[in-house]
C-alpha cells in the first residue's frame, strides 16, 4: 500500500456521519472533530440546544453540521430523520450511537437499596442504552445495506465487562450493547456486505454532567470516595477528556480499520488492564 494513501484515510470529506446523542458532552467533541476533518455530520438528539460559541466553532470547520431533533426510541421519527439527512447530505457512511446514560433513580444509595429501585428508572436505562442503540442501527443500517458499505461505532462502557457498583441497569444495558456490537458485526458481514463494519468504543471515566454527582463533592474540587477509587485504579491517573476519544473514533470509522469488525476498544487510561495490585 502507498503509505501516503493511509494518511489520507482520516480525511472525511464527502462522508456523512450520523451521530446520536450528538449534543451531549462526548458527542459535541466527536461532532466538532469530524466536521474539522471534512465530514458532513448529522447530529440526532432529543435536545437540540447547543451553546452559541460551540455552534460558531463547529460551523467554521471544513465539513457540514446539521442538528436534527429525534428520539432513538422512536422508530418512525428515526425514519423521518433518515429521509431528512439523506436529502440534505446524501448517502450515510457512518453511524455513531452515543445517546445513552444512566437514570439517577436507577442508582443504589443508602436511602434507596437495590430492592427499591423503581421499575420505570430501570426500564428507562435499559431502553435508552440498548434499544436506543439497536433501533438506529436498524434504521440507518438500512441505508448502509442499500449502498453495501458503512461503519458503525457504538458507545459502550467500562461497566459492560465488569459491572461497576451501584448502577445495575446501566451496566446490564451496556453489556447488551457490547454483545449486540459483536452480533451485528457478524450479521452485517455475513448477510449483507463485508464492507459494513460494526465496532464499539468503551470510554473509561470522563467527568460529565451525568456522573459528576458520583465522582465530585459539591465543592467541585474534592473527589468523592468513588472518584478517588477510580483514579487509584487508572494507571494514567486522571479522568478522561472528551478529546481523548477522537483518535480511536476516527480510526474505527475510517478505512484505516478496514479489516477490523466486532471489537470493543477501551479508551480508559488503563483502567481495564489494572488488577489493583
Ligand atoms: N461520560 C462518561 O464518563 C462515559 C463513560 C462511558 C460511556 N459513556 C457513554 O457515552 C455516551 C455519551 O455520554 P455523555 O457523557 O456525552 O452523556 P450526555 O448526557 O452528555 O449525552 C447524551 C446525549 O444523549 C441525548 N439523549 C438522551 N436520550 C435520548 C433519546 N431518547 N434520543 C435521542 N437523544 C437522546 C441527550 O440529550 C444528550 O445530548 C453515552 O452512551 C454514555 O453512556 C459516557
Amino acid at each position: 500500500m502507498d503509505i501516503t494513501e493511509l494518511s489520507k484515510q482520516y480525511d472525511f470529506t464527502g462522508k456523512t456521519v450520523v451521530l446520536t446523542g450528538g449534543t451531549g458532552v462526548l458527542g459535541r467533541e466527536m461532532a466538532s472533530g469530524l466536521v474539522g476533518l471534512g465530514a458532513k455530520v448529522a447530529v440526532l438528539d432529543r435536545n437540540t440546544e447547543i451553546p452559541e460559541d460551540y455552534q460558531t466553532k463547529v460551523e467554521a470547520g471544513p465539513g457540514k453540521y446539521l442538528v436534527v431533533s429525534g428520539d432513538v426510541l422512536d422508530r418512525s421519527r428515526l425514519e423521518d430523520a433518515r429521509e431528512l439527512i439523506v436529502s440534505a447530505f446524501g448517502q450515510i457512511n457512518c453511524l455513531i450511537n452515543a445517546a445513552g446514560g444512566n437514570h439517577p433513580a436507577a442508582t443504589t444509595k443508602p436511602e434507596q437499596v437495590f430492592s427499591d429501585l423503581p421499575e420505570d428508572a430501570l426500564q428507562f436505562t435499559l431502553d435508552l442504552n440498548l434499544l436506543g442503540t439497536i433501533l438506529p442501527c436498524q434504521v440507518f443500517g438500512k441505508e448502509m445495506i442499500k449502498h453495501q458499505s458503512g461503519s458503525i461505532v457504538n458507545i459502550t462502557s467500562m461497566a459492560a465487562e465488569r459491572p461497576l457498583t451501584r448502577i445495575p441497569a446501566y451496566a446490564a444495558a451496556k453489556a447488551g450493547v457490547s454483545n449486540f456490537t459483536r452480533w451485528l458485526a457478524v450479521h452485517m458481514a455475513q448477510e449483507y456486505s463485508p464492507e459494513i463494519r460494526v465496532n464499539a468504543l468503551a470510554p473509561g471515566f470522563f467527568l460529565t454532567s451525568q456522573n459528576r454527582f458520583l465522582l465530585m463533592e459539591e465543592d467541585e474540587k474534592t473527589l468523592t470516595a468513588r472518584g478517588r477509587q477510580i483514579i487509584s485504579h487508572t494507571p494514567l491517573a486522571r479522568f478522561g477528556m472528551p478529546e481523548d476519544l477522537l483518535g480511536t473514533l476516527f480510526w474505527l470509522l475510517s478505512d484505516a480499520s478496514r479489516f477490523v469488525t466486532g471489537i470493543i476498544v477501551p479508551v480508559d487510561g488503563g483502567f481495564s488492564a489494572y488488577s489493583g495490585v
